[in-house]
Parts: C-alpha cells; sequence; structure tokens
C-alpha cells in the first residue's frame, strides 16, 4: 500500500473514502486544535469522530500539541469496522509522543457521544466529518463539548440547503430553501441556523469562527458559549429574492412584518423566501490571523491553498447578509461583462455603504446598499473601464 504525506505525517490512506482535496479543511482543523493547545491553561480532549484513516487526530497529535502540555486525550472513531487495523497500524506514531493518550473505537457516532454524555465526558474539539446531512448528531455533540469548545462540521447534503430539494430542507432544516446565486452562502447560513437553535436548545449561545464551500461539502467551524449573547436570537432571520428584477431584502424573526414591494415596475414580482437561516456574522477574523501567524513552515502545517482559504476569509467578516453576483447584475443590465468586483467594491465604500467582495463565492459582493445604486455603480464601473 502506498504512503501519503500531509503536514508532519506519513501514513497509508487505505481502500476507504479519503480526499486529499479536502486538505485545507485539515489543515485549519489541526490550526484550530494548535491554537486551543496554545491559550488552554487545562487538559484537553480531543473527537475525530468520523476519522476514517485517522488523519485528522494524527495530525493533531504531531503538529497541534506542544511537547511543554503533558495532558492530551486523543479519541478517534469510524463506525467502519474496516477501518480499525488501518486506523491501529497508523496511529502507531503516536505512541511514543509525550502526553498525548489515545482511545479509539469503532462505533456509530451517535452511541459514542450519547455514551460519552452518561460518562460525563466532554471534548474541547470534535471534528465531525460526516457524509451527508450530520443534522441529526448536532444535539449529542453540542452536549458534550465543553463550554468555548470547538465544532468542526462537514455536510456533503448540498442539494437541500441550496434549493434544489426543498422537502428535504423542511424536513432537514425545518426551513424554506429557495434558488439563489449565493447559494453556497444560504447554505451555509442554513446549518448555522440549525446549530444555533440546536445551542439555544441547552441553554448554549454559538458564535461562527469559519464558513466555506467548494459547492460539494459545505464546512464551518462554530463555538459553544455558556451562554447566549446579548440579542442573539435577532440573528435568525428569512431572506428575501425576487427572481424577476433580482432584488432582495432581509428580515429577523424578531422583527417579522410584512415584505415591501421589490423593484418589478408592473407589481408581479414576487419573493421567493429562504429561513430561517443565520444573519450574523460568517467568520471571526481576529482568530483566522492567530491561526495564520501560528502556522509552522517546519510542520508543513499549513498548504498553499490553506493559506490562500484562511486569507480569504479572513477578508470578509460576512456581513452585511445581501450578496450580488456581479455577472448577473451585469446580465441583467446586458453589460458587455460583469463591472471589475474590487472596484465596485471602493465605489459603494465610498459612497458610504458597506461593501467587500464575498470570501465564500469569487465574483460576488456583500453590501447594504440598495439594488438600484448597485445596479448604478456597475453601469459607471463598465463605462469607465472600457
Ligand atoms: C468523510 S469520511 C472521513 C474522512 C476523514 N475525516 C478525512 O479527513 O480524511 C467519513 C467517515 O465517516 C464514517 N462514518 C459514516 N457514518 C458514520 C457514523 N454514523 N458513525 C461513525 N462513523 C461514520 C465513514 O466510515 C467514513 O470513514
Ligand atoms: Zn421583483
Amino acid at each position: 500500500m502506498s504512503h501519503y504525506r500531509e503536514g508532519a505525517v506519513c501514513l497509508q490512506t487505505g481502500s476507504g473514502f479519503f480526499r486529499k482535496d479536502s486538505r485545507p479543511s485539515r489543515d485549519l482543523s489541526v490550526l484550530l486544535a494548535a491554537h486551543q493547545a496554545s491559550e488552554a491553561q487545562r487538559p484537553l480532549r480531543w473527537l475525530d469522530l468520523m476519522a476514517g484513516c485517522g488523519i485528522r487526530g494524527l495530525r493533531w497529535g504531531l503538529e497541534a500539541c506542544p511537547e511543554s502540555r503533558p495532558d492530551l486525550e486523543l479519541w478517534l472513531n469510524d463506525a467502519d469496522p474496516d477501518r480499525s487495523s488501518l486506523l491501529e497500524s497508523n496511529l502507531q506514531r503516536l505512541q511514543g509522543v509525550r502526553g498525548v493518550s489515545l482511545t479509539t473505537t469503532n462505533w456509530a457516532a451517535e452511541r459514542l457521544l450519547r455514551q460519552a454524555y452518561l460518562d460525563q465526558i466532554f471534548f474541547d474539539l470534535i471534528d465531525l466529518d460526516a457524509f451527508g446531512c450530520p443534522n441529526a448528531l448536532l444535539q449529542s455533540a453540542l452536549a458534550v463539548l465543553r463550554f468555548d469548545g470547538l465544532l468542526v462540521l462537514a455536510s456533503t447534503d448540498g442539494r437541500s440547503p441550496t434549493g434544489h430539494d426543498r422537502r428535504a430542507a423542511v424536513r432537514h432544516f425545518g426551513a424554506a430553501a429557495r434558488a439563489h446565486p449565493a447559494s453556497w452562502e444560504l447554505a451555509l447560513r442554513l446549518q448555522l441556523a440549525v446549530l444555533a437553535r440546536e445551542a439555544w436548545q441547552l441553554g448554549r449561545g454559538l458564535e461562527p469562527v469559519a464558513s466555506f464551500s467548494e459547492g460539494r461539502t459545505f464546512r464551518l467551524v462554530v463555538r459553544l458559549r455558556q451562554r447566549l449573547a446579548a440579542d442573539e436570537e435577532s440573528q435568525l432571520g428569512l431572506l428575501a429574492r425576487c427572481e424577476r428584477c433580482g432584488d432582495q431584502a432581509v428580515q429577523p424573526l424578531l422583527k417579522l412584518s410584512g415584505w415591501r414591494s421589490c423593484r418589478c415596475t408592473d407589481g408581479q414580482g414576487r419573493w421567493a423566501v429562504t429561513g430561517p437561516l443565520w444573519l450574523g456574522p460568517l467568520q471571526m477574523p481576529a482568530v483566522l490571523a492567530q491561526l495564520l501567524k501560528l502556522a509552522d513552515p517546519q510542520l508543513d502545517t499549513l498548504s498553499v491553498a490553506g493559506r490562500l482559504l484562511l486569507q480569504r476569509l479572513q477578508r470578509d467578516c460576512g456581513l452585511p447578509v445581501c450578496c450580488w453576483s456581479t455577472a448577473e447584475l451585469a446580465s441583467r443590465l446586458s453589460l458587455a461583462g460583469p463591472p471589475p468586483l474590487e472596484e465596485l467594491v471602493q465605489a459603494l465604500l465610498s459612497a458610504g455603504h458597506q461593501a467587500c467582495p464575498s470570501a465564500v463565492m469569487t465574483g460576488q459582493l456583500r453590501t447594504d446598499a440598495p439594488m438600484a445604486e448597485l445596479l448604478q455603480q456597475c453601469v459607471q464601473h463598465v463605462a469607465g473601464d472600457r
């Protein structure tokens, strides 16, 4: 069997599921662990709940834990019994690592989480790298996450939150999901809304640390807080878009009232409403900046793609909520091509609006400018570009 190298580890990936392309998400998981190890003053326990070949847990042990910390418990689990010998052999590398104790299991995730709760075992970091929709596991994962602990979550359920399977969106998210040019972002916001509700049911608060997707996997990192922040409930709301004129409007659930008219002048426009979704920030730029500083070139912790991802996310906290595709705006105006994104952002900022390029989808910007002004700026910038 051939060996695969990533960061400081060299291991066998076996015949089960493994994607080299997911490396940026693993780099992020390792850096979050390293950040926690550098800050927390208590013993730490990290859980790789769907470990596959064990690469995340192995990288945590070899890259994220300074020798000065003699108190790290690593738990690695994968339900597939055919994975256990591969997992054992890959993890041998951790046997001699001082201060790291290892628990491996072949349990269904649901069983491990519920057993941990019964045994009152709590984790500082849980990486839940799931196939499909992970929502059935969220309540039990959050219930065994320590205060200020991190949940690193993946979902490959793209169809329901992007409006392609509206019935499944109702089942999985308890939400309406409609097609939208910023569909990846809306999918992340729908997932955050489910996470927030699960945390709130437990009386806890939630803070997004990182949110991103390449269209196939939707990835989030959230921090569980002991209590809700002031007015945290107003982060849940609805986003409406008119397919005919492209206009958008947002309302928090707490202030829900009728919708204003869209820009359709003949009164024939119709809002397609998505939500409840998370209306708050998507990234924590200050934490992402610290992670970039922590990356150890000697351990090769951060790949080029991982660095680019973190740098991109760091520049866009995820507010304001409304995202606009420059290609769509250009086509509505019958322009030859989209306006230059950075110039458009600068013009909107100069006009006193909030604006920045979206870190979630390329060719999009987020702004609080009304659509009429956005269209006007597009015309000026494409004209000025000629
Ligand atoms: C996306 S892969 C994990 C990949 C790995 N984290 C990585 O970075 O390479 C998902 C893994 O979850 C395991 N799995 C699927 N359903 C599970 C469940 N209910 N409980 C525990 N493991 C499960 C599968 O056997 C598979 O190895
Ligand atoms: Zn309209």
